[in-house]
């Protein structure tokens, strides 16, 4: 990918996304659980404390919010990833985020309506990724563990079980990782993958475990072209070594997981795992498919590339946001969340997604 501003001429701008109202059939699973980082948070970090803690708490955040422009956490300028998959699914949009269930007192009858949100942006498949300041994987699986607990009480383990098997759990998380890490060797990349990849693992291991079956898994990404890693090179150009990291770690992700996530293994498991690269490329090489007009800057935010400031009230604002790739520095645009979200489902020659796709995976028996 290229750095500097896309221009494409003769190009019709396509309008403002309208978001209707869910069609009316019930959801294809009974519930679905979240795991992971600041694509899929819907409001956690607004309950964690700390002024260091990322929060999309505020304006522009949510200007687009359907319903009404309202900041609820999301790094969008409305629905995000989990939304838009949620919607998929059937739902209205993602389940709540588990610390605001928690603080409204409303966790059980939540989860077993719709499932549960531990998503946080800032987390890592590492507890030290940005430690102290988010909710990190393995704290997101005990909350998940609690969930369930309570959930047993309320409900009984049989129900619970059964609702859980056929619940759609996703995660998406990693990114942050890498942008933390700095490998110096072959060999420090070699652990890094090996840490990574081992403690992923447990935790899909430790939610099968609970009686979690269908994963939808969402792989790391082209990290080195957000906005904000692009401001690192004068010519704004995406960051290749960590491009190339980034697509390493996929890449064992991949094989490590076809390895260890057999029905010999974890028998009744079922996963559909994404290409994050294949996604973005498909997002960003056909922009006349897509409508996008800038895939290099930031519609909210201030200097270079629109990534040296933050997405606030000060910012300045894109003048069309579904033009956009990035809404702030480094998160999805609700557009491209929408187009990101509906090419998991509906995958085509770009091979998004193995060994099924999502779609696939949320039918399945
Ligand atoms: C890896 O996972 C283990 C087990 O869940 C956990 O105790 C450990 O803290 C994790 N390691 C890191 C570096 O986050
Ligand atoms: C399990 O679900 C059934 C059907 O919804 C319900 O009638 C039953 O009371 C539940 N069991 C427990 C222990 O709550
Ligand atoms: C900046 O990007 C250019 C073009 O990809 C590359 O050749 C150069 O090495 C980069 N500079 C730094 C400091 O990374």
């Amino acid at each position: 990918m290229k750095g500097g501003v896309v221009v494409l001429l003769g190009l019709v701008v396509v309008g403002a996304v309208v978001i209707g109202a869910r069609a009316a059939r019930p959801p294809v699973v009974p519930a679905m659980f979240v795991l992971g980082a600041s694509t899929l948070d819907v409001g956690n970090n607004n309950h964690l404390p700390g002024k260091d803690v990322p929060r999309a708490d505020h304006p522009f955040y949510g200007i687009d919010f359907p319903g009404g422009a309202r900041a609820t956490g999301r790094f969008s300028n409305g629905y995000n990833i989990a939304d838009f998959i949620a919607r998929q699914l059937g739902f209205e949009r993602s389940p709540v985020a588990y610390l605001e269930l928690k603080s409204r007192n409303c966790l059980i009858p939540n989860a077993l309506k719709g499932g549960v949100s531990y998503a946080s942006a800032g987390a890592g498949i590492l507890d030290s990724t940005n430690a102290g300041k988010n909710i990190p994987l393995s704290k997101q699986v005990r909350y998940f563990a609690s969930t369930m607990a309570e959930m047993e009480t309320a409900w009984g383990r049989y129900n619970v079980s059964k609702l859980l098997a056929s619940s759609f759990f996703l995660l998406s998380i990693g990114n942050n990782d890498l942008l933390q890490s700095t490998p110096k060797t072959h060999a420090d990349v070699v652990a890094l993958y090996t840490t990574l990849f081992s403690n992923y693992s447990t935790a899909i291991t430790h939610l099968y475990g609970m009686g979690a079956r269908k994963f939808g898994i969402i792989n790391t990404g082209p990290v080195g072209c957000f906005p904000r890693v692009r401001l690192l090179n004068a010519t704004g150009a995406c960051h290749d070594g960590l491009n190339r990291l980034s697509a390493g770690l996929a890449a064992v992700f991949k094989t490590g997981l076809a390895a260890a996530l057999t029905p010999t293994r974890l028998p009744g498991l079922t996963y559909s795992l994404s290409d994050s690269f294949a996604s973005s490329r498909a997002n960003f090489e056909i922009p006349e498919a897509t409508g996008f007009l800038n895939i290099d800057n930031a519609c909210c935010g201030s200097g270079r590339l629109g990534a040296e400031g933050d997405c606030n009230t000060n910012a300045m604002l894109c003048s069309d946001r579904n033009a956009y790739a990035f809404w702030d520095y480094a998160h999805p645009s609700q557009r491209a969340a929408e187009l990101g979200a509906q090419a998991l489902f509906d995958d085509g020659p770009a091979q998004i997604t193995t060994p099924i796709s999502f779609k696939q995976l949320a039918y399945q028996k």
